[in-house]
């Protein structure tokens, strides 16, 4: 069905109907809410029924919780994205409980834990994290895809993978702790626009979302462990990342990002790296 945009009654951004896969949408315990938490949070509240998955049960069901509060409809699905097969069971369990799967956010990534004195870190721990920050995107993209495609011809489907400027920032250098990270977020770059034009025929668009410092309780932790930072310093030293002294955004204004990749207002991009870093990129 064409969508009406000349219509003046139009809700716009409406996910009534669609049915969205957060994948990350817990959070890590804290006060500051994380993006999976948010865009979890504002797709319910834009109508979407949203499944919630987590390797963190609980942390999976206060988003649940949070969303039920309000009137809006969720449930939470525990896995662990490094296992391909619970990679699967997410959209097995979202199709059998929904009818369907619309849309689709990877909010997943890890930094595991490194010798920041001598700049090693566990060859298990690295590739842990390829696991988490590559491999599980690639399976979430690719098993979202296929259950979306599976949708009657008339709707379409939309994959919004988290990145960040960690991706195309080089001033870090050779931080070994980074490397999973900035690696597995270079992949997932890449498997957005790998979904997008093998998918594109059957309607299903794949965009990223490349953020910059988000003031969530995850981004404070890491900064503190990559860097060796005191958490008094994180926000100076983030004011001086995004040079256009924006400072740091919000879980929330991911969230309304999200929100649009995923309406059928932005039905004509896919294939495309946004990025949601206050200009942090653009100053050189
Ligand atoms: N906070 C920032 O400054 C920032 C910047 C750029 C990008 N990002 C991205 O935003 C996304 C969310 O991060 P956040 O900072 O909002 O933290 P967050 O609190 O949302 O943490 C991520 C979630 O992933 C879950 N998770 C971890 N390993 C998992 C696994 N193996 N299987 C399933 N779930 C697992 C955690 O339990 C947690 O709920 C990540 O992709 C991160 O790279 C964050």
């Amino acid at each position: 069905m064409p969508i009406d945009f000349d219509n003046s009654r139009r809700t716009p951004f409406d996910l009534s109907g669609k049915v969205v896969v957060v994948v990350g949408g817990g959070q890590m315990p804290g006060p500051k809410i994380g993006n999976g938490r948010a865009s979890a949070i504002v797709a319910a509240r834009h109508g979407a029924e949203v499944v919630v998955v987590d390797i963190d049960p609980g942390s999976a069901g206060q988003t649940v919780d949070t969303i039920t509060a309000e009137g809006g409809r969720a449930y939470a699905v525990e896995a662990d994205v490094s296992e391909e097969r619970d990679c699967r069971r997410i959209f097995d369990v979202a199709v059998e409980r929904s009818g369907r799967v619309d849309g689709m956010v990877y909010s997943v990534a890890i930094n595991p834990p490194f010798d920041i004195a001598t700049n090693t870190m566990a060859r298990s721990e690295f590739h842990r994290g390829i696991d988490v920050n590559l491999l599980g995107c690639y399976y979430c993209n690719l098993h979202g895809a296929q259950a979306m495609r599976r949708n009657d011809g008339d709707t379409t489907g939309s994959i919004v993978n988290i990145s960040s400027i960690a991706s195309i920032k080089n001033e870090i250098g050779l931080n070994i702790g980074i490397m999973p990270y900035a690696l597995g977020k270079c992949g997932l770059n890449q498997i957005t626009e790998l979904t997008a034009v093998q998918f594109a025929d059957a309607g299903i668009r794949a965009n990223t979302l490349m953020l910059g410092p988000i003031d969530s309780t995850l981004g404070n932790h890491d900064a503190q462990s990559l860097f060796g930072l005191d958490p008094t310093e994180v926000d100076e030293v983030y004011r001086d990342t995004v040079r256009l002294k924006m400072g740091r955004a919000t879980a929330w204004e991911t969230g309304y990002a999200v929100l649009y990749l995923l309406a059928d207002e932005s039905r004509f991009m896919t294939g495309q790296q946004i990025r949601l870093d206050g200009g942090a990129t653009v100053v050189r």
